[in-house]
């Protein structure tokens, strides 16, 4: 590269590698650091090495006008003006964060940067406890570093709120900018490094302290999956009661400013790779603190037995599963994107499996993934009518756009009788009123 860059992110996973791609976009000299150096050369040559839709084409423009680099080389970010830390926090077998990621980029981080003559910005965008960025972070900077946050180093905690399948729309229009810092140089920078970014369309800039920007992630989280428990608690009431269908419940209750529309959809239960951990990870550090977060425990708790509602749908139009084949229609967490961590298909898998049914699953995309989890565990169909052959029950998991396009031959044809569970409610009940068709969150006698 031959201009300096002026940006560093440790860690090329979703959120760095998508904030890379941005600021790359936006002219800024990025240079991604992972210890993969499998995953390096693969960004190196402008490909990605996840899903994302608008990633690769971003990458591969930012790649060839030479704005992004990436190397597995953390001495590079001594030559930047700003390092991001984007590594993964994951959970632990007890709930609880672990922070070993955070720590060794630290580290590593520090030693680099105590030969630099100039100031250095570090920006924790990890999704972090409360105290972890003024705790371990700025522990471990001053001692490998040997200098002092807030004279030759600044620090900032910079939570990230984007979602995997419209990451990069949602970094480049984010709703809000969340700056924690204790000093005022520190988030004087990261906010010119934003009006840079995003120029007159700058969104609201929160500044505060890194605890309560760490606070403002987990919150936020939070709510969401309280939300989502919120609604599926109302879809398995109205599921009781014939006549009484939760679309039109969330319709209504969404017109009120208050509640909001969006995030109102009743499912199977939410999953992808935050959620869960974070409202764990949540849990665990207060519990620790001698609060006990009882909503959020009950978050965790409706959304696990979800997947036990939508096998128990399978189990009333079936009876046993005993030996019954049943479809899985989708594998990811949500549609467009081939992930699966914490996907509610898996928890339903594994329900069904322990029932005895023998289990044929389809997805557009997760099919690799899922193989590296459950292997030969189940079957897997090329297409969702193959997955359909034979099967005495087809349950819909993933909202993929090309299973609204079924119709009811499609079932009657293929099946040995029509029993469809719909945990996602994207087919037609009155298309399908004359099938064993059976809705989370749609009253009916057969439920
Ligand atoms: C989530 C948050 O939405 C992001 O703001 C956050 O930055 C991210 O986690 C993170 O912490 O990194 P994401 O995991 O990509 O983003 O997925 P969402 O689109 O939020 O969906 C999560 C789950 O909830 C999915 O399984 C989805 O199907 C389910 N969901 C969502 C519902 O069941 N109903 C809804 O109405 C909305």
């Amino acid at each position: 590269m031959k201009q300096k860059p002026a940006v560093s992110i440790v860690g090329m996973g979703y959120v760095g590698l998508c904030t890379a791609a941005t600021f790359a976009s936006r002219g800024i000299q990025t240079i991604g650091i992972d210890i993969d150096q499998a995953r390096v050369e693969q960004i190196r040559k402008g490909k990605a090495p996840l899903h994302e839709p608008q990633l690769d084409t971003m990458l591969k423009n930012a790649v060839k006008k030479k704005l992004l680099d990436a190397t597995s080389e953390i001495s590079v970010a001594a030559d930047t003006e700003t390092t991001f830390l984007a590594v993964g926090t994951p959970g632990q077998q007890d709930g609880s964060i672990d922070l070993s990621y955070i720590k060794n980029a630290t580290e590593d981080l520090g030693s680099v940067l105590r030969e630099k003559p100039g100031y250095h910005l570090i920006v924790v965008k990890s999704t972090v406890v409360p105290g972890t960025t003024n705790g371990v972070v700025k522990r471990f900077l001053e001692q490998s570093s040997r200098k002092t946050i807030g004279a030759g180093l600044g620090l900032c905690a910079n939570p990230e709120f984007l979602k995997e399948g419209t990451a990069i729309n949602d970094a480049l229009h984010p709703d809000k900018i969340v700056i924690g810092s204790n000093d005022k140089k520190s988030a004087d920078e990261l906010t010119r490094l934003y009006r840079h970014f995003y120029g007159s369309k700058l969104p609201p800039v929160i500044l505060t302290s890194p605890e309560a920007a760490e606070l403002v992630k987990y919150a936020s989280n939070a709510f969401l999956a309280t939300k989502v428990s919120f609604i599926n608690t109302i879809a398995n009431i109205a599921q009781q009661i014939p006549g009484v269908d939760v679309g039109t419940i969330a319709e209504a209750i969404g017109l009120d400013p208050r509640i909001g529309g969006l995030f109102l959809k009743s499912g199977p239960g939410y999953g992808g790779s935050c959620f869960h951990k974070d409202l764990q990870a949540l849990i665990n550090y207060i519990q620790n603190r001698n609060y006990d977060p009882v909503l959020f425990r009950a978050t965790e708790e409706t959304n696990k037995q979800q997947a036990n509602r939508v096998v128990g749908m399978a189990e009333n139009l079936l009876g046993s599963l005993s030996s019954k084949r049943v479809a899985v229609l989708g594998l990811a967490f949500k549609k467009d994107t081939d992930d699966i961590r914490e996907a509610a298909s898996i928890r339903v898998i594994n329900q069904l499996k322990k029932k005895g049914a023998r289990v044929v699953a389809y997805d557009p995309m997760a099919i690799p993934n899922t193989k590296k989890t459950l292997s030969d565990q189940i079957d897997y169909a090329e297409n969702a009518h193959s997955a359909l052959k034979g099967a005495d029950c087809a349950i819909i998991m993933t909202e993929w756009d090309q299973f609204r396009q079924l119709v009811p031959k499609d079932f009657q044809t293929h099946m040995t009788a029509p029993n469809i569970v719909d945990a996602r409610r994207i087919l037609d009940p009155k298309q399908f009123a004359q099938l064993n068709y059976l809705a989370i969150g749609t009253g009916s006698v057969k439920a």
